[in-house]
């Protein structure tokens, strides 16, 4: 019997051996999530629980699948493009009589919110206690969306109307749907390409981006999980695939470059529905008088300042700012994962309309059936531990339902 040969060995180049080096760092730290722990007690010292009357179990109701959303809001209403102003509604006059959650920037605190069952599904988490420069990378990201808004956007207007306001946007990073074969980046070349690859890799915006996925992973250990096992997936399914942090557990972000970035009530029903989407306020503005996240659903405006993260369920919770001053600015760094990046690596990266009939019953069969999975996987708070670990403040709201707007 002839000796087999050895299998040939593939020739790898330096370049080559270090992005897959790079890669393997991205893949171990992005899903891992190892929180230092001067950061871990930073992001859990002096939390505050806010209690809702709000059912998360009953979020896939009116959804197609277990994985998108769905749009809450008629074509009229979208088209009105309201942003509400504070006095509109909590003031004494307002129809809404919304309640304030006010952010104690002295003595800062995460603050968590739970369902009816008790289980954290809102968060707003502030930045390192302590550490100055964390608000001067805030600060420089600011600066930076500023400087580069000229180049990205003619006269500084977004390229093309989208749902969440009047205000130019770029999304950056990993997507998957409108017929595309497989996920991929976000295509962008030129000038664009530049300009956005010199923001995605600068230190303070790594560092921002690192803060938001680190207090997903400490507060909502389950779902983070749940999420690193799909990206593990994804990188076995598209091996060349990059993220665009390492320490980011989110596929996507959208860079929102104001300088007014106030949105309208808006539901993001193309993100994962049981997920998390990331927002970081940026800018300078009175936070005290605008530029708060507006929940409808929980009948909440919740105080949101520059450098604070707030991680909310944007698939199906109602959600929008309030107005800021004229001479006011505002950005912001959303991070989520589409909702079609989780159904094409259950569907083994397989497009549905590549899918043989018999695939596509099975998909779809799958796909039904997902609804009926135990998909919640929120981090319940014993109330005892909550109590003896928390500090005073809690608030029960109770008029809480999926909201209809008006
Ligand atoms: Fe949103």
């Amino acid at each position: 019997m002839a000796i087999p040969a050895p299998p040939r060995k593939k020739r790898v180049t330096h370049s080559h051996a270090r992005r897959r080096k790079l890669r393997q760092v991205q893949k171990t730290d992005a899903l891992h999530a190892t929180v230092p722990a001067n950061h871990r007690i930073c992001l859990a010292h002096n939390a505050e629980q806010v209690e809702t009357a709000f059912d998360t179990e009953h979020i896939l109701n009116g959804t197609t699948s277990g994985y998108l959303g769905r749009e809450r809001l008629d074509q009229e209403t979208i088209d009105q493009r309201p942003v509400y102003s504070l006095d509109e509604l909590v003031g004494p006059t307002s129809e809404w009589g919304f309640e304030v959650i006010e952010a104690d920037v002295n003595n800062p605190g995460p603050t968590f919110f739970t369902d009816i069952n008790n289980q954290v599904f809102v968060l707003r988490i502030p930045p390192p206690q302590g550490d100055e420069t964390f608000f001067h990378d805030a600060q420089e990201a600011a600066g930076v969306f500023e400087k580069f808004r000229p180049y990205l956007f003619k006269d500084g207007k977004p390229r093309k109307t989208h749902r969440r306001g009047d205000f130019p946007v770029a999304p950056i990073g990993i997507s998957y749907g409108g017929g595309q074969d497989h996920p991929k980046r976000i295509y962008y070349k030129g000038l664009d390409l530049y300009a956005l690859e010199r923001i995605r890799n600068l230190p303070c915006i790594n560092r921002l981006a690192a803060h938001a996925s680190r207090a997903f992973a400490m507060w909502l250990p389950n779902l983070y999980s749940f999420y690193a096992g799909y990206m593990t997936r994804l990188l076995t399914l598209v091996p060349d695939i990059v993220f665009n942090w390492k320490d980011s557990i989110f596929a996507c972000c959208t860079i929102n470059f104001g300088p007014q970035t106030t949105t309208i009530p808006h539901v993001d029903y193309m993100n994962y529905v049981y997920g998390l989407c990331a927002v970081t306020a940026l800018g300078d503005f009175d936070y005290r008088q605008g530029g708060h996240l507006v929940l409808w659903d929980l009948g909440v405006v919740v105080e949101f300042p520059p450098g604070w993260t707030m991680l909310i369920p944007s698939a199906y919770l109602l959600h929008s700012n309030t107005s800021i001053g004229e001479d006011e600015s505002r950005y912001s760094i959303t991070q989520y994962t589409a909702a079609g990046l989780f159904r094409i690596i259950d569907d083994n990266r397989v497009p549905l309309n590549q899918m043989t009939a018999e695939q596509r019953e099975l998909a779809d069969q799958r796909h039904a059936e997902r609804k009926t999975e135990a998909l919640n996987r929120y981090t319940t708070v014993k109330k005892k531990l909550a109590a003896k670990h928390l500090s005073h403040c809690s608030i029960l709201l109770s008029q809480i339902s999926l909201y209809s707007y008006p």
